[in-house]
């Protein structure tokens, strides 16, 4: 085992952690009801100890209808009885601190779910009242207010806009069930302080504050057009009409003064879209702290691509005095393996339509340069963000059939497009018995026969296996890290070769392959022979000489 006696006081742990993100639902079923739950997890902590992470992120976990996989929250501050009881929850935190692992969770403060006390008593008490205030309830346009207060569009397809029986209108940038908070409300800031605490004061380390780029939006009427949710509509000077205000961060500031009451202080980290020159304001020292770099999930597996998206990260956390972020693959995105394992500009999206024939991936040269992308990014100062399957290598499950889909994106999309239910089917632990061994019984949504191939206990007995290489590297990285300092040996056509502090570097082939430097091998994502070449698409870890 890993050393586990980690400082649980160290005030800035986060800047240089691995942080591992467990969707709840789908990583492990304690009560053999298909659902992933806390009794689950609780018996899983063994394994995220022997992982070596720093600490866990757990995806919603709260009362909630599912029309977002969780992400439409109903109580804030309690836990779904299919996933278990704010006692378990406790037992949790207290297992994972014992392993000196630390505990952060989702907060999400754009939109509640729709069954909410809020939301239903505003429903309640009807136009004009203080309930309607804390939300965005608006009358509609046309003679009698049959259309929409305005052309805005809802992320996951459709109108942003829903009327209720008595006519008026609410807003909802993603799905009818997750009506917006209106956060010029002070009630709205108390709010989120009081939720802030009420985790902080549990045991809580940090939080993950989803789509934290949209909270503070211009309501001023008429509203602004807004027909189109594209990166390039938006503006990137803080005066955008529905998100990366400039007064979100107003908000920000007031959290961190909630987060800074406890010692340590809390840590957070922002999801936000914007534009890359406004990510850092996030992350401000006076503000979260830290901000998702998502360039990485976008870029296709080339060594320019990669090299400028990762200094132009240090740089961005650099000035903002924050540490940078490494995210390869999380609930919302198609598995890396997957991903580098398909012709680069493949539209993911027709890709999933398909059920993944078209085209077929590269599974063997997808998982290699999984190994590969994930090597290098561990050897980056700053934290990586890893998501639950990934270090075993697991790919995307492009074959779900259509009815068994349960992200809202297929039918608010009118059925063309499948969503994210292929990255979030549950874990294989063992290569056989009902659901792999994720639970005794079935799985909310279908695991394909491969699985086998990829389950924790497989992989655990395999040195050469996904699995045995993050471990190692985990906790390699955790002795190797000394401080910030990286600099980038010159460029050499498809070789991304990292100095870590004068004591080692990472060498990373995208496409051809690298003699290695003289120096102790340390680790490596393939086999490397006695000449000392490293294959395309591969990592080494090697110790300076001398
Ligand atoms: C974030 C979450 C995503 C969710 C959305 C709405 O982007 O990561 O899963 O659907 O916010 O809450
Ligand atoms: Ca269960």
């Amino acid at each position: 085992m890993p050393p586990t006696n980690r400082d649980l006081t160290d005030p800035s742990w986060w800047r240089t952690a691995v942080v591992y993100q467990v969707y709840p639902r789908s990583f492990a079923d304690g009560n053999g009801d298909g659902i992933g739950d806390l009794a689950g997890l609780i018996d899983r902590v063994p394994y995220l100890a022997r992982l070596g992470i720093d600490a866990v992120w757990l995806s919603p976990f709260y009362p909630s209808a599912l029309a977002d996989g969780g992400y439409d929250v109903d109580d804030y501050c309690d836990v779904d009885p299919r996933i278990g009881t704010l006692a378990q929850f406790d037992e949790l935190v207290a297992a994972l601190h014992d392993q000196g692992i630390r505990v952060v969770v989702d907060i999400v403060p754009n939109h509640s779910g729709s069954g909410h006390r809020w939301f239903q008593a505003a429903l309640a008490a009807g136009p004009g009242s203080s309930e309607r205030g804390r939300y965005i309830f608006r009358d509609g346009l046309g003679t009698s207010g049959e259309l929409p207060p305005s052309d805005w569009v809802s992320h996951f397809g459709g109108s942003a806009w829903t009327r209720v029986p008595d006519g008026q209108w609410y807003l909802h940038l993603f799905a009818p069930e997750q009506p917006d908070f209106d956060w010029s409300n002070p009630e709205v800031r108390e709010e989120f302080h009081r939720i802030l605490r009420f985790w902080a004061d549990r045991g809580v380390d940090g939080f993950r504050v989803d789509v934290a780029h949209a909270l503070a939006k211009d309501l001023t009427e008429p509203f602004a057009s807004y027909p189109r949710i594209h990166r390039d509509v938006l503006k990137d000077d803080g005066t955008d009409v529905l998100f990366d205000r400039d007064e979100v961060h107003d908000i920000f500031r007031g959290w961190r003064s909630v987060m800074d009451e406890y010692d340590p202080p809390r840590s957070a980290v922002a999801e936000a879209w914007a534009a890359p020159a406004r990510l850092p304001l996030y992350a401000r020292p006076d503000e979260l702290g830290q901000t998702f770099e998502f360039d990485l999930v976008v870029e296709p597996w080339d060594a320019a691509r990669f090299r400028d998206s990762i200094r132009n990260a240090l740089e961005r956390a650099r000035a903002a005095g924050a540490s940078s972020t490494w995210v390869l693959s999380n609930h919302d995105l198609v598995r890396h393996a997957s991903r580098f394992g398909l012709p680069a500009g493949t539209d993911l999206a027709s890709w999933l339509m398909t059920h993944g024939t078209d085209p077929v991936e590269d599974r063997e040269a997808g998982l290699a340069r999984a190994r590969a992308g994930s090597l290098l990014l561990l050897a980056l100062p700053g934290s990586a963000y890893l998501y639950q399957g990934e270090e075993l290598g697991l790919p995307e499950v492009a074959d779900l059939s259509f009815d068994a889909l349960e992200d809202p994106i297929w039918d608010r999309h009118g059925h063309t497009e499948k969503g994210r239910d292929g990255t979030r089917v549950p874990l294989p632990w063992t290569p056989d018995g009902p659901s792999f061994g994720f639970g005794s019984g079935g799985s909310h949504l279908p695991q394909p026969a491969w699985f086998a191939d990829f389950a924790v206990s497989v992989e655990d007995a395999d040195p050469g296996s996904t699995l045995n290489l993050y471990r190692r590297a985990i906790a390699m990285r955790t002795a190797l890290l000394a401080g910030d300092g990286v600099r980038f040996a010159d460029d050499r056509e498809g070789v991304i070769e990292v100095l870590r502090d004068g004591a080692w570097r990472s060498i990373t082939t995208f496409g051809v392959s690298a003699e290695l430097p003289d120096g102790e091998l340390l680790l490596s994502s393939a086999p490397i022979g006695a000449d000392r070449v490293l294959p395309p698409d591969a990592t080494a870890w090697i110790r300076d000489a001398g």
